[in-house]
């Protein structure tokens, strides 16, 4: 019997053994894999992907934010097709809530209130490409529920998002902005730390008048709101108010390296583009989007010096 009864003892130890280690090795995989997974997601979050991203698909050859092509108001199922398909790295859509029952986020610029694609649908057709999308918030209910729906499809999303929305009065501005605060704490959600917070100013622009620029107290009031957040940031500002703005807009990029600039500009704007040299000049390339017409920004590289 005692003969008998020892190798089965040490079988048994050895399976033991065995499931020890097999058990030992799993945790070790387990927290190894998850150590560089946490770490990466937290300094992610300080830093714009968007460059990065276009680069490693071959989308862009060179680390120049001017290379960025944008789509526009693809507000609609035709819409949104035509740009998946056009050469556009970063599509623009607008947000609102639907005017009446269900009570939805859709695809709609105000006065609109319909819209024949609700941000649900629209994101299930963004998910087929690697393109980045840029949401336009009109309207603070909309936040919420359009973060939810995001948040449930980020796995799937392949591309840079960017959040967008008028959050402050700036220079000539009529339109009421979205409450900083309340827009700031609806877009910052657990699954939104790499997104891009394009957070920007009401303005207007009157042809034939002397149009002022984007005040120090606008600029300061901005990097107030943004300081505290952890995200990266851009300031879409527009290209006809930026001659005026050089100081401001320079200082406000210098308060951190996680801000940038989206310059863009109204439909019937007089953009003078040699304007914007000095900032092409003065800052770095990676940190001025043109969020322009195609035309627009063929003009502008046509430019001696830019
Ligand atoms: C939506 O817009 C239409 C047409 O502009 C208007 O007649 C309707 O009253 C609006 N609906 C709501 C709920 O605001």
């Amino acid at each position: 019997m005692g003969v008998l009864k020892r190798p089965s003892v040490i079988r048994l130890l050895r399976v033991r053994v065995i499931v020890l280690i097999l058990i030992g090795s799993g945790s070790l995989c387990f927290v190894l894999n998850l150590k560089p997974e946490t770490t990466e997601v937290s300094t992610e979050a300080m830093k714009d992907q968007t460059l990065e991203h276009f680069l490693r698909q071959g989308k862009i050859r060179v680390n120049d934010a001017a290379d960025i092509q944008w789509a526009h108001a693809a507000n609609s199922k035709t819409k949104i097709t035509e740009a998946l398909q056009s050469s556009a790295h970063m599509i623009e859509a607008d947000i609102l809530l639907r005017g009446h029952e269900p009570k939805e986020p859709i695809m709609a610029h105000p006065p609109e209130n319909d819209s024949d694609i609700s941000l649900h649908d629209w994101l299930k057709v963004v998910q087929a490409s690697d393109k980045g999308i840029k949401l336009d918030f009109k309207s603070l209910q909309a936040v919420a529920p359009s973060m939810a729906l995001l948040d449930s499809v980020r796995s799937e999303l392949r591309g840079p998002v960017w959040i967008n929305a008028d959050i402050l009065p700036g220079p000539g501005g009529k339109a009421t902005p979205l409450d900083p605060k309340d827009f700031v704490e609806a877009a910052v959600t657990p699954g939104s730390y790499g997104d891009v917070l394009s957070l920007g100013w009401t303005t207007g622009w009157v042809a034939g008048t002397e149009n002022p620029g984007y005040s120090w107290e606008m600029v300061r009031e901005m990097e107030a709101v943004c300081w505290p957040l952890t995200q990266s940031v851009t300031f879409p500002v527009r290209a006809a108010l930026m001659s005026q703005s050089f100081p401001q807009l320079q200082w406000l990029l210098q308060q951190s390296d996680r801000y940038s600039l989206t310059v863009w500009t109204g439909q019937t704007d007089a953009l003078a583009v040699e304007d914007l040299l000095p900032y092409r000049k003065d800052i770095d390339k990676t940190r001025i989007y043109y969020d322009l017409l195609d035309a627009q920004r063929a003009q502008l590289r046509g430019l001696p010096g830019f």
